[in-house]
């Protein structure tokens, strides 16, 4: 398994967050001032893996106020280094952190025809709840879905 450590994003982290994200999505996709605002401010946590001391994939996740649902924003991973687990181990951080924070539900958008991404949240439960045509700025659909996480009761 790839050696990496996983950390929360930092500002500085930004640009390179941004090089992922254009190789990795062909639409849609987030401007410098939007992702330094995400990392910094907004009701969102960021999460890098890192190997070799360089950054290799993120994952974004929105914290609304409860009871809104959580929300996956963006998950992307390097080309030279997809394949490797990095999405799970990413994945399974940010999902411990929404259940230490008490979410009861998450949900994310997926382009329907992504089967690899979808193949990827079907393993941490995450069910389709809704198909939603012409989601993309390119046209393409979205299928949303939705993992009901189990929160523990106060006192365990
Ligand atoms: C989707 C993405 C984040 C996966 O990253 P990754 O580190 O390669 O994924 P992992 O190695 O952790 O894969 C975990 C599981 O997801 C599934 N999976 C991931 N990519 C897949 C692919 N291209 N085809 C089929 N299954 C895939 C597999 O089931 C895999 O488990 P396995 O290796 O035991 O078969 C990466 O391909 C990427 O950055 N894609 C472009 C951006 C994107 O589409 N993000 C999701 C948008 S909602």
């Amino acid at each position: 398994m790839l050696p990496i450590t996983i950390r929360e994003a930092e500002l500085a982290d930004a640009q390179r967050l941004l090089d992922i994200e254009r190789i990795s999505f062909i639409t849609d996709l987030i401007p410098l001032r939007q992702m330094r605002y995400l990392i910094s401010k907004a009701k969102a946590v960021t999460y890098v893996a890192e190997y070799e001391g360089r950054v290799i994939g993120y994952v974004m996740v929105l914290v609304p106020k409860h009871p809104r649902p959580a929300r996956i924003y963006s998950i992307a991973v390097d080309p030279a280094h997809r394949g490797q687990k990095v999405a799970q181990r990413l994945m399974h951080i940010a999902l411990g952190y929404l259940r230490s924070l008490q979410y009861a539900v998450v949900r994310l958008e997926v382009r329907a025809d992504d089967e690899g991404a979808q193949t990827l949240y079907r393993q941490f439960g995450f069910t389709p709840i809704r198909h939603m045509a012409q989601y993309y700025a390119d046209g393409a659909a979205a299928l949303k879905m939705q993992l009901t996480l189990e929160v523990p009761s106060p006192s365990e």
